[in-house]
């Protein structure tokens, strides 16, 4: 057996798709439900509106369309499996992406979900790319979609400002590590000490297994947004520079960086620290608010990549939980 044979391929992204649902959600609209304004959310959080899912759709709704869009956009209607990020499964049991890929015509793959709240995305593409690189699928579909609106507490404020629903899609497929669209290395990592940060604290065994009834508010998502934001800043700080001394990059190499969207301030925060000029920085915060696991393709489409560009991606969110990795940006048109 030659080298060559011996050698693992690369996971290349060759597709993106994203869909967000229809209904919009102005920061005024808010207002008239919350003790909050246009004003204030602006300021913090840079965020003017964010979708929402309507009753009748669910987290699959919007993963199907995303993966629809992804696997036209890589010129190829196959994948023989299918990864979906997400915090908001359709129900806890069964996993959501079974019966995506079954709507998507894909029948008899592997599919299954994975949970790292807001990092979701990057951990679906490790597990995407080294599916590839073992040899174990040809082409995956990795999908990041959340539906946190279904999650918020209607009387939370600060949870309600923030979060909106999407999805988004990418195809990855084996090739070369030099080539563009080639994913890796990656810096992945958690602080499980810190898990009480962000929490949705009732609905799980350790509720059920003390036979005690949840009060209500239990069971919606929270969130301690101080701590968030600091650990925010420090741990994607830290990732980059961890993958960037992995790639060989400096900060300067870096054309487009796609971070994930919870907060502009922690988008400025980051820019600050790594002393990133502010135009690399890719931002479509204003209009999709922080959609958790859909955050990082979502912004990819939106992000004005150019072929050749060296894009940084970084995630984080609950568990605590970060990731980020690079790629030159391949021929690639979002559907
Ligand atoms: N409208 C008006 N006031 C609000 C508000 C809203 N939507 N949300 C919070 N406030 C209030 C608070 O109640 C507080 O009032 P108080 O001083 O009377 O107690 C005040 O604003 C300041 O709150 P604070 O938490 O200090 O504000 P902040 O500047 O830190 O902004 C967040 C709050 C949530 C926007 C910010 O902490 C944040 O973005 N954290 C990170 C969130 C995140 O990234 N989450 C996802 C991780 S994946």
């Amino acid at each position: 057996m030659t080298a060559r044979q011996w050698s693992r391929p690369s996971a290349v992204l060759c597709g993106l798709g994203t869909y967000l649902p229809p209904r919009i959600v102005t920061n005024d609209e808010l207002s008239l439900e919350l003790d909050t304004t246009d004003e204030w959310i602006r300021n913090r959080t840079g965020i003017r509106r964010r979708h929402v899912i309507e009753p009748g759709s669910a987290t699959s709704t919007l993963a199907i369309e995303a993966g629809r869009r992804a696997l036209k956009s890589s010129r190829h209607d196959r994948a023989d499996a299918v990864v979906v990020a997400t915090t908001t499964p359709d129900r806890p049991c069964p996993a959501t992406a079974p019966e995506v890929a079954a709507q998507l015509g894909l029948p008899g793959v592997p599919a299954f979900d994975i949970g790292a709240v807001c990092a979701g995305f990057v951990y679906a593409l490790a597990i995407g790319a080294g599916l590839i690189s073992s040899g174990i699928a040809e082409r995956v579909l990795v999908i990041g979609a959340d539906t946190f609106s279904t999650i918020l507490n209607p009387k939370d404020r600060t949870t309600r400002a923030i979060f909106g629903d999407g999805a988004g899609a990418v195809v990855l497929r084996p090739g070369e590590a030099g080539e563009p669209g080639a994913l890796g290395p990656f810096d992945l990592g958690t602080d499980g000490d810190l898990a009480d940060l962000i929490t949705v604290p009732a609905g799980g065994s350790r509720q059920r297994a003390e036979g005690t009834t949840a009060p209500p508010a239990d069971h919606y998502f929270t969130m301690q947004g101080k701590s968030v934001f600091q650990q925010a800043v420090l741990r994607m700080t830290e990732s980059v520079q961890r993958v960037l001394a992995q790639t060989g990059w400096s900060v300067d190499d870096i054309d487009r960086f796609v971070g994930h969207q919870a907060n502009a301030r922690i988008l400025t925060a980051l820019a600050e620290r790594l002393e990133l000029p502010r135009e690399r920085i890719v931002s479509n915060i204003d209009r999709v608010g922080n959609t958790a696991a859909a955050s990082i393709p979502l912004a990819l489409a939106d992000g004005g990549l150019r072929p050749g560009h060296r894009v940084l991606l970084t995630s984080f969110g609950g568990g605590l939980a970060w990731g980020s990795t690079v790629l030159r940006w391949p021929e690639v048109t979002p559907a």
